[in-house]
Parts: structure tokens; sequence; C-alpha cells
């Protein structure tokens, strides 16, 4: 069945895949950057609908702001061509984790992008598994913003798998509730690592005394960005004792950290070659429950 009057717009098979989950059309929007590195998306189809689903899908390596100038120079192009409703799909939510001003001056950036899709004239705006507000389904910085537990996907992935022995770990207690949903949902236990991060040099030091010993090891988190985090984690399991240890992570953000992190598997919020599980599915689901 067609949804009438509905579009999605995309850049690549992920706005196709919801668009085909959706039931509605989709249509590719054109990507130009010119050679001062200015940007200018072209709506090709969806102008004569009422309801249009912007779901722009950034790959590795990011470029977080050029992404960000392409969403909302397209909401407010879609604005001036009088489309009524916008929804805005940022499957990796920029800026999230500036969830708040640090130090004195610098921006809360997650705020402003907030603000910034708002102003430019969004309806709604859906992510998956965003640091602002982690493990909560509605985003406190706006009342028309929804987040998708992609921890449910990771879950359902990992049970298939049917993996023996299996034992879950947060790298840190922020990634404690993680790693609870998915021990809950494959039927097994999980640890908590203490982390340390210097917030001067960036390196993390990590404990535990969790012996591991015949244990296939899934370390679970939110992100990959330096990826030190997870390397110390690997470490860490292999040192007390693991069978055999992977990583599996929603949004990976950069090349180089995961350029040392054997086995991995993220989810399809950026687009990479590690990017198995789809949030397609669940995504699309949330939006067809508040259509
Ligand atoms: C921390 O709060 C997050 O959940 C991740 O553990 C962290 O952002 C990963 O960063 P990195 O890969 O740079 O250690």
């Amino acid at each position: 069945m067609i949804v009438n009057n509905m579009i999605v717009l995309g850049n690549d098979d992920f706005g196709e895949k919801l668009a085909e989950k959706l039931g509605t059309k989709f249509s590719r929007i054109e990507q130009r950057v010119f050679p001062d590195g200015e940007v200018c998306p072209r709506i090709i189809d969806g102008i004569n609908d009422n309801h249009a689903v912007v779901a722009l899908r950034m790959k590795l390596p990011l470029d977080p702001n050029m992404y960000l100038i392409e969403i909302l120079f397209t909401i407010k192009n879609l604005k001036s061509l009088g489309v009524k409703k916008i929804d805005v799909v940022m499957p990796y939510f920029v800026y999230a984790r500036q969830d708040k001003a640090f130090r004195k001056g610098e921006p809360f950036s997650a705020k402003y992008v907030i603000e910034l899709l708002k102003e430019a004239g969004t309806s709604r705006f859906f992510t998956v598994t965003s640091h602002a507000d982690r493990n909560k389904e509605k985003i406190s910085l706006s009342d028309s913003a929804y987040s998708i537990d992609g921890f449910v996907a990771v879950g359902n992935y990992l049970k298939e798998n049917n993996l023996k022995n299996p034992l879950i770990i947060a790298p840190d207690d922020g990634a404690e509730k993680f790693a609870e949903t998915i021990a809950i949902h494959i039927g097994c236990e999980y640890a908590v690592f203490e982390k340390h991060r210097d917030l001067d040099t960036g390196s993390v030091s990590m404990k535990s005394s969790v012996d591991m010993k015949g244990k296939n090891v899934i370390i679970v988190d939110d992100i990959i960005s330096s990826g030190g985090t997870m390397l110390k984690a690997i470490d860490l399991c292999k040192n007390n004792g693991a069978k055999s240890v992977m990583a599996a992570v929603v949004h990976v953000v950069s090349e180089k950290g995961i350029r040392n992190i054997k086995s991995l598997v993220a989810m399809d919020t950026i687009d990479s070659d590690v990017s198995k599980i789809s949030v397609v599915e669940l995504m699309a689901d949330r939006i067809k429950s508040l259509i």
C-alpha cells in the first residue's frame, strides 16, 4: 500500500528502505558540492506532497557540518515550496555528545541543533540511541524529538547468532543500561567495567576483576569515536581470560577508531563496512505509530 501525499527524501539505500517499510515513495536528493566546499542539495521530487520525511545519512569519514547544512537547507526548501509536515530522521544525532556546556563559554550544541531544525521548519525529529538523554525514548530538548533504542536491534542480532556461554560487558557505567537490555534479551549475565578518562589527554584507564574464563564476551556501547574505550575494554577482557571478544555498538563515527578492533558489528545509523544491523524497521514502526 502506498501512503498518499507522503515521501521519503534521502541520499542512499537507508532512505529507500525506510520508504519501503513505511509503504511510501522515495526520492533521492541531488547533492552538489562546489569547489569551495559549499553544498547545494536539490529536491527532485516531493514538492507536491503534504508530508516529507527527510532521512539523510552520513558515511565514514563523517562531515557533520556539511550534513547539518544539507538537512537545514532541505527543510527550508521544502517549507518554501509549501510542504506542510516535515519530519527529520537523523540516524546519528550530530553534536549530541555536547549535551551541555562542559566549560564556561562552550556551546550547548545538542540543544542548538534541535533549535536550528525546529526554526527551519521541522515538525518532528527522530534519531537512534542519542547521547543526549540516553536511554530515553523522548529527547527532553524538544517535545517532538524521539529516540529509538538501537539496542533492541543489537539484542535481536546477537540472539540470532546464538552465542555459546556469552557474557555482556559495559565498558563504563554509562553503558550499563545497554548491557542490561542485551543481557535480558539473550538471557545471560552482564558486568560493568570501571573507566576513568583523563580529561586533558583523553586517555582511558579501566579495571575489573570479573573472571571471564571460557566466556564469549560481547562488549556493548553506544558509540566508538577514538576507539580508546573499546580497545581498553577488549584488552581487559583478554587479560581476564575471555575465550573470545567481540564489540557490538550502535554508532561508529571514525575510521581510525575502529581500525584496530578485529571483531565488530554496528548499526546502520552511519554507512560503514561494519554497519550490519539495521534500525530501519524500528524507525518505520515509530514513525507509523505517530502518524
Ligand atoms: C562514553 O560516554 C560513550 O558511551 C563511549 O564510551 C565513548 O564516547 C567512546 O569514545 P571513544 O571511542 O573515544 O573512547
